[in-house]
């Protein structure tokens, strides 16, 4: 179990590839694949494949390895001649360079990493001709596959991008991929793959998460070409050149960032101080004003019960407060608004924010997951039946809910389109001294995030989680002498960031 964690601690902190940073890819650069391959290129792929592949893909190519059940999507069984990224149209087999570059960069928002920086090209290319011994279909082909032709590129414009969003109704792209985008259609329930497992479409939002990458060309091929094995189909026959383009353009208007790539990660959460009223509905248009921070979110694999597939990914923070209060907005997406109920064993979709009972001094924290017996923490936590309660812990098996009387907490909670947006607000003093953390101005307070799917089995300790991060109250009139206490976090990131890195090679050597 120990080194299955370690293997998904792996893969999650694995920083997303290259994809969507190239203009396409290169098809035919140096060391093109041998027209045949040599006895000697098949040893040699089979070598690599043993050592870099077999854990996850299974020694058969069946996609049975022993990390494979703690992955979803599981690794690709290859014996099917299935391959999801492809150049080629539909129902064709993918081209040699088809799998030289999903090899290269791997499959973002999957299992599937990246192999660019650990394999050698050559070495890619012979894993190309070995993948092809799994499945038949290569050599029964008696012609190389017909690639698809990318007509001109209409540019990204208003009225592209309407026509799209026409056709997403028209053609029902919106039944799987949800009203606005985020993978939340009528549909999206009952998808399972071709290999029986269930499959979410994705969340057009956060292109950082599509297999292929999201430059327009990745986009535009998927819609001719579909995404083999999964329900997405090729639309070759309804969509012309042009319509293609509106598609692919609609798609790009929906990302927060032209560039599609994941929200950069801030270290410390700000709080701006406001003057007056802060609006308590999370759909105010003040709320667009406030600076957002991003936290990526994995799935709790430290203590039983564990979760390896959460369904969140990440949660959206504003934080603002004036003299009297501090208000906290969460956005984050989930493709279904569950519900807690008994009879029917489901449970409800929560998120909560995780600070000290007392800000430690120095270095010292209580365990990010809950609190430890020596230190506690204090949890405000926000559920779709239960609405607003304040906990503390000092361990995951030891959190209660604070006595009726010492909640002082309120919240108001929104779900729309497969996103929730909430509110949350505390005094910034409070009376239960003894359970509550007294914010104060200008000092680094350790903050981590948590979120439950209901409707994804989520509940107790199976969660999506972030370590701590800081949360810090700016003064109303920021001082130098801030600066040096920033710079220490700053560099302590840094520092993790380095321990994490090394931990990621020592365990790949
Ligand atoms: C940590 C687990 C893991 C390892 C190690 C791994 N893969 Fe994968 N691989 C996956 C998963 C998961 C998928 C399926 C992703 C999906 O279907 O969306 C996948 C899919 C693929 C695909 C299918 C691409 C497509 O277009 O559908 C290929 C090819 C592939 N892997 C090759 C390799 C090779 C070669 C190696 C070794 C160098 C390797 N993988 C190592 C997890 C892994
Ligand atoms: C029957 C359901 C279904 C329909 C209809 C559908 N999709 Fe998908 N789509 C999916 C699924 C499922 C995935 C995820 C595939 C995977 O993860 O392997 C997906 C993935 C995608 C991706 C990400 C590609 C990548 O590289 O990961 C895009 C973009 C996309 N769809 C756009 C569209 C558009 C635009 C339409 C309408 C023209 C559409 N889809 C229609 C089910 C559907």
């Amino acid at each position: 179990m120990r080194w299955a964690c370690l293997i998904l601690l792996m893969i999650l902190l694995t920083p997303s590839t290259g994809w969507g940073q190239e203009k396409g890819a290169s098809p035919g650069g140096a060391g093109a694949p041998p027209a045949a391959p040599s006895p000697q290129d098949l040893q040699a792929g089979k070598r690599i494949y043993q050592k870099w592949c077999m854990n996850c893909h299974g020694a058969q190519g069946d996609g049975a390895g022993p990390a494979a059940d703690f992955l979803r999507p599981r690794p690709r069984d290859f014996r099917q001649g299935l391959f999801k990224i492809r150049t080629t149209q539909s129902g064709q087999l993918p081209s040699d360079q088809d799998l030289f570059n999903v090899i290269t960069k791997g499959m973002p928002g999957t299992g599937m990493p990246g192999w660019e920086k650990v394999l050698t090209e050559a070495e890619r290319w012979q894993l190309v001709s070995y993948l092809k011994t799994f499945s038949r279909r290569f050599a029964r082909a008696s012609a190389p596959p017909e690639p698809i032709r990318i007509g001109t590129q209409l540019p990204l414009s208003a009225d592209s991008a309407a026509e799209g969003k026409r056709l997403f109704r028209e053609i029902e792209c919106f039944k799987c991929h949800g009203d606005e985008g985020r993978g939340d259609g009528p549909s999206a329930p009952e998808l399972t793959d071709d290999w029986g497992a269930p499959i979410r479409p994705a969340n057009l939002r956060k292109p950082w998460t599509f297999r292929g990458g999201h430059t327009p060309e990745a986009l535009y091929l998927r819609l001719q070409s579909g995404i083999a094995g999964s329900p997405m189909p090729s639309f070759a026959d309804s969509l012309d050149n042009e319509k293609t383009w509106h598609l692919v353009n609609y798609v790009m208007s929906l990302w927060q960032d032209s560039s599609g790539n994941n929200p950069p990660l801030q270290v410390v959460l700000k709080a701006r101080r406001v003057e007056g009223e802060i609006p308590a509905q999370p759909g105010e248009a003040f709320w667009q004003d406030q600076e957002p921070f991003y936290y990526p979110l994995v799935g709790q694999v430290i203590r039983e019960p564990r979760l390896f597939v959460p369904s969140v990914d990440g949660v959206q923070v504003q934080a603002v407060y004036n003299d009297r209060e501090l208000a906290l907005r969460l956005v984050w997406d989930d493709p279904t608004n569950s519900k807690a109920d008994a009879e029917q064993g489901t449970f409800e979709d929560a998120a909560a924010i995780e600070f000290p009972v007392q800000v430690p001094p120095g270095a010292k924290r209580p365990f990010f997951l809950m609190g430890d017996a020596e230190l506690a923490v204090q949890l405000l936590r926000w559920g779709s039946s239960s609405g607003m309660t304040e906990l503390n812990g000092n361990g995951l098996d030891k959190l209660q809910p604070q006595s009726e009387s010492s909640q002082e907490s309120t919240a108001v909670g929104e779900f729309q389109n497969g996103q929730y947006q909430v509110v949350m607000k505390r005094p910034l003093r409070t009376v239960n001294t003894a359970q509550d953390i007294q914010f104060e101005t200008g000092r680094f307070i350790p903050v981590a995030f948590f979120a439950w799917d209901g409707s994804n089995g989520e509940t107790g300790g199976k969660m999506a989680l972030t370590s701590w991060f800081y949360f810090f109250i700016e003064p109303a009139l920021p001082k130098v002498t801030y600066v040096y206490p920033a710079l220490a976090v700053v560099i302590a990131g840094g520092l993790q960031w380095w321990v994490v890195r090394r931990l990621r090679q020592t365990k790949m050597d």
